[in-house]
């Protein structure tokens, strides 16, 4: 297949090394391809830029549009999600796209279930405006399916391993703060194995099979890390919960499609994190 990966991080970097093993024609689009490994072919383009997406591939079977804002503003969001997608919907023709989203297009936060059904309130402008860059493949001109990843995790991406570490974390258990999450690599593992589906649901949430307490998941590492667990916020006064928090996302319709997760629960992810730093 001739694949683009539109937004060639950390995540497009391992989906693409992944599909070149298998044959695959693979593109890496990004401002400086130059960081992209060997392998991959490095074009370089600003998505905001329609004039920069001129030269694109022909004839792609696929393109995985997988950019992320490079700052928390809503211009930022605003240009790597609604702006970017636009322009590489109009500048590349293919048979298939993957748009990768996000869970905080959700706002529910009562600790229930959500799925790919549930209502999409999205309580941050995060949120919403990726939800209207979902929105934009409704008209489409090609088969789209949507990924909504929770919180990435895995090598490099460690920042709750250090809180706990540095003593700086505290635990939310009264009520249990629902926390979901997905090691980097079953992120590539996923969109390449979705990317191969012949008869693929137009929506899928990318999320391990175990939602778990942000205390549980606290506590733990710091067992492993044999460091102080972390204390009650409620001796905290002056901590701030995270309001995007608090659900619990399945992934029942993954694992339908035949998906077996590398890490499936944030266990084997941070364990094997911990293991090789
Ligand atoms: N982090 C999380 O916990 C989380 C949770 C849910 C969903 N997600 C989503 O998961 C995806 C994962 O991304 P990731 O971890 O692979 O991110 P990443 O490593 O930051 O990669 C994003 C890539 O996008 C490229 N990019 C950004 N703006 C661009 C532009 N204007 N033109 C061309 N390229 C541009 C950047 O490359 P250059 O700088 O070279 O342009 C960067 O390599 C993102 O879509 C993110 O929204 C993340």
């Amino acid at each position: 297949m001739r694949i683009l990966i539109a937004g060639c991080g950390d995540v497009g970097t391992r989906l693409g090394l992944q599909l070149i093993t298998e044959g695959h024609q693979v593109w890496g689009l990004r401002r400086f391809p130059e960081k992209l490994p060997a392998g991959l072919r490095g074009l370089a383009a600003d998505l905001t830029d329609p004039a920069s997406l001129t030269g694109l591939p022909k004839d792609l079977d696929q393109v995985v549009y997988i950019a992320a804002a490079d700052r928390s503003t809503e211009e930022a969001y605003q240009r790597a999600y609604i702006d970017g997608l636009r322009n590489v919907l109009a500048a590349a023709e293919s048979k298939r796209l993957i748009f990768v989203s996000s869970t905080s297009v959700y706002g529910q936060d009562d600790g229930g279930w959500v799925d790919e059904e549930s209502a999409t309130e999205p309580a941050s402008f995060r949120g919403r405006l990726i939800l209207g860059a979902e929105r934009l493949l409704d008209a489409a001109d090609r088969q789209t399916i949507v990924v909504r990843f929770a919180g990435i995790y895995g090598p490099g991406r460690t920042r709750l391993i250090e809180s706990v570490r540095s003593g700086e974390a505290v635990c939310w258990d009264d009520p249990p703060l629902y926390t979901n999450r997905i090691h980097v690599d079953d992120c590539a593992g996923m969109l390449h194995h979705l990317g191969q589906l012949l008869k693929p649901q137009s929506m899928y949430l990318g999320v391990d099979h175990e939602p778990a307490a942000d205390s549980e998941v606290k506590r733990w590492l710091a067992r492993r890390l044999g460091v102080p667990e972390p204390p009650s916020a409620a001796d905290r006064p002056s901590s701030r919960r995270r309001m995007s928090a608090n659900k619990r996302c399945s992934n029942r319709r993954l694992l339908a499609t035949g998906y077996t997760f590398r890490y499936p629960d944030f266990r084997a992810g941070y364990g094997a994190v911990l293991s090789e730093s």
